[in-house]
């Protein structure tokens, strides 16, 4: 008999245009898991607005990284892709799980800290922006995923996630499935460009700071020459270089080469050869990929059968775990 394959769940905000850490982080590494998990990879619209989005970019860039998730080579017959809020099931499992979370755990969340802190007095922090990993916790526990895979700066959200399934688990009987966070070897933190101690991010406000998955070539060729190293001059990876660490690791997660291949690779050379090749390979990895994210972008009916079917299969599994949750918890089940 055929063993059923282990669940994955992953997903990706459309709240800013996705940069370089997105694609070494998240989607390179569900490209190589898709033949042996079954998976759902969801575009999490329902996160993107936690904090303010302009209606029509949002709309653009939500079929924009579905058509990345295609272009990077995620198979539309063997996963299921879809968009967050086409699947009602979400919200509804993360206020059920919402009253088994602890505002202090909420509270402690390293991004909630950090995102938070933007915000002067505290006056307009919206409660999605705390409340969004236990919305992020439905996402996974109502596939009884196995496996998340994801950048190390989600792991603290998917060990709440753990929390939150096990108190529920206890309180009544074994519901959910236990998740376990999966994090790609090289690509797991990439740093900002101008200050690599930071997270490369999406929603940083200097455009140098990130490569986007389609930025031009010309682009990317200048934002890595112009990227922070040191004046050590000598191509090594280690925490005193953070900025050479950093392009090491892109390097890396491109070409596949060890640390120390390209260590030695470079050796005796200086800096504008190696932020040179890194720029071109980065180039060679991506420009496939912008030609196809451009051609899938000018058929939306082709996305649009996608985003349904997937939204559909995604209902239909994620129903009778909610079913469960609602009937453990005490409410009526609905009469056919
Ligand atoms: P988001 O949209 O911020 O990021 C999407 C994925 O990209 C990874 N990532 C990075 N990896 C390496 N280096 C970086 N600089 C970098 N920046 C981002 C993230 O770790 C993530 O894997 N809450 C999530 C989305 C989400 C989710 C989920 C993920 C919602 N529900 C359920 C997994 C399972 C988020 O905001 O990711």
């Amino acid at each position: 008999m055929e063993e059923k394959k282990k669940v994955i769940f992953s997903g990706i905000q459309p709240s800013g245009n996705l940069t370089i850490g997105n694609y070494f982080g998240a989607l390179k590494n569900w490209v190589k898991l898709q033949d042996k998990y079954d998976c759902y990879f969801c575009v999490v619209d329902l996160h993107a607005i936690t904090v303010r989005q302009e209606p029509k970019d949002l709309r653009r860039r939500t079929l924009e990284v579905l058509a990345i998730y295609l272009a990077a080579g995620i198979d539309p017959e063997k996963n299921t892709i879809f968009i967050q809020s086409h699947v009602p099931t979400h919200c509804e499992a993360a206020w059920l799980l919402n009253c088994f979370t602890y505002v202090g755990e909420l509270e402690r969340m390293t991004q909630y800290k950090s995102k938070s802190k933007k915000y002067e007095n505290g006056g307009s922090i919206s409660a999605g922006l705390l409340n969004y990993p236990v919305l992020m916790a439905a996402d996974i526990l109502i596939y009884n995923a196995d496996l998340v895979p994801v950048g190390k700066d989600q792991t603290q959200h998917v060990e709440l996630t753990r929390d939150i399934a096990e108190r529920f688990n206890n309180l009544y009987s074994p519901t959910f499935t236990m998740p376990e966070a999966y994090i790609p070897e090289d690509g797991a933190k990439i740093m900002d460009l101008q200050d690599p101690t930071k997270k490369m991010s999406k929603s940083s406000d200097n455009p140098n700071s990130y490569i986007l998955i389609m930025d031009k070539p010309e682009d990317i060729k200048r934002k890595i020459n112009r990227c922070v190293t040191d004046s050590i001059g000598k191509v090594k990876y280690n925490d005193d270089q953070p900025g050479v660490k950093n392009l090491i690791n892109i390097m890396s997660a491109v070409t596949g080469m060890s640390h120390e291949e390209i260590e030695k690779k470079y050796e005796g050379k200086g800096y504008a050869e190696f932020k040179n090749d890194t720029a071109e390979a980065l180039i060679g990895e991506l420009k496939p990929i912008q030609d196809k994210v451009n051609a899938f972008l000018q058929d939306k009916k082709y996305l649009e059968d996608i985003y349904k079917k997937g939204a559909e299969k995604a209902y239909y599994v994620s129903s009778k775990v909610l079913r469960k949750m609602q009937k453990k918890i005490g409410f009526i089940p609905v009469s056919k």
